[in-house]
């Protein structure tokens, strides 16, 4: 992925797409039904993409003084995530309509919004950006695996649009990472320990307890539905790219990157089997 150079994403209001677009009379809703994998990524995925508001928040408060910023925050990021929400939710209530969302969701929602508080945001501004550029190198690659693992059509296109908006965001978040470690006059070391960080939080963070509540919700046991799940997603994880967009906030030289990808993916390989 190159490094982005334009400037016009920041003032673009709404999302980039509407819900009206998706056909989901389309859905093979017969075929779907019966998927325990299905039903956990779609329906996990819905929970983490609804609660984001609580999110931008945060991060609204602690770029407060960035207007520029802040207004792509709240009028591009944030209605895109919640669209993605929204739309995930659509599709879920589309072939389950008899599980009780809501009620999931609130269940869900309960734990997760005592982790998300703005003391749990980087020590500097260019740190956070480094962290939200690994959140989203975390859901590009996911919903990119969702888009191949499914088999379903509807869903695959929904999978494909969320996966352009991530990388959308990606980018936006790449591009104020630059302005930010400039400003603080952020070290290599600085940039490393941000990834690090959040790279151990994904493991055990937000999607973990969104795939709880939705096992639950299924009357599924819990501890199965991750590792079986983690077993299918792995074989078709793009791990070349989760490396690739993990590693650019370093700014590595062009063999220094590459010398650095192989052992990094294959810790990432082990990681997911
Ligand atoms: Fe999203
Ligand atoms: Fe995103």
């Amino acid at each position: 992925m190159q490094a982005p150079t334009s400037t016009s994403d920041v003032h673009a209001a709404g999302p980039r797409w509407q819900l009206t677009q998706i056909d989901f009379a389309r859905i093979d809703v017969d075929n779907v039904r019966a998927r325990d994998d299905l039903f956990l990524l779609v329906c996990s995925a819905s929970f983490v993409e609804s609660g984001t508001d609580t999110y931008t928040r945060n991060l609204v408060t602690y770029f407060a003084q960035d207007a520029e910023f802040g207004a792509w925050l709240q009028q591009r990021w944030e209605p895109e995530e919640l669209q993605h929400g929204r739309a995930l939710r659509a599709y879920f209530e589309r072939v389950w309509p008899e599980y009780d969302w809501q009620r999931a969701y609130d269940g869900f929602f309960d734990e997760y919004a005592r982790l998300c508080v703005v003391d749990a945001l980087e020590p500097t501004r260019g740190q956070e950006l480094v962290a939200r550029c690994i959140v989203e190198t975390g859901t590009t690659t996911y919903y990119q695996a969702l888009a191949d693992l499914c088999g379903e059509p509807v869903l695959a296109e929904l999978a494909s649009r969320i996966r352009n908006d991530e990388v959308g965001h990606y980018k936006q978040f790449y591009r104020q990472f630059l302005k930010y470690r400039d400003r603080e006059g952020l070290r290599r070391a600085h940039v490393a320990a941000a990834i690090w960080r959040r790279v151990a939080e994904l493991r055990r963070s937000d999607a973990d307890i969104a795939l709880r509540h939705a096992a639950q919700l299924r009357g599924l046991d819990a501890a199965f539905a991750p590792r079986e799940l983690y077993a299918r997603l792995a074989t078709l994880y793009p791990v070349e790219l989760a490396v690739r967009m993990a590693l650019k906030p370093l700014r590595l030289r062009a063999g220094m990157q590459r010398w650095a990808e192989r052992p990094l993916g294959a810790v990432m390989r082990h990681w997911l089997q």
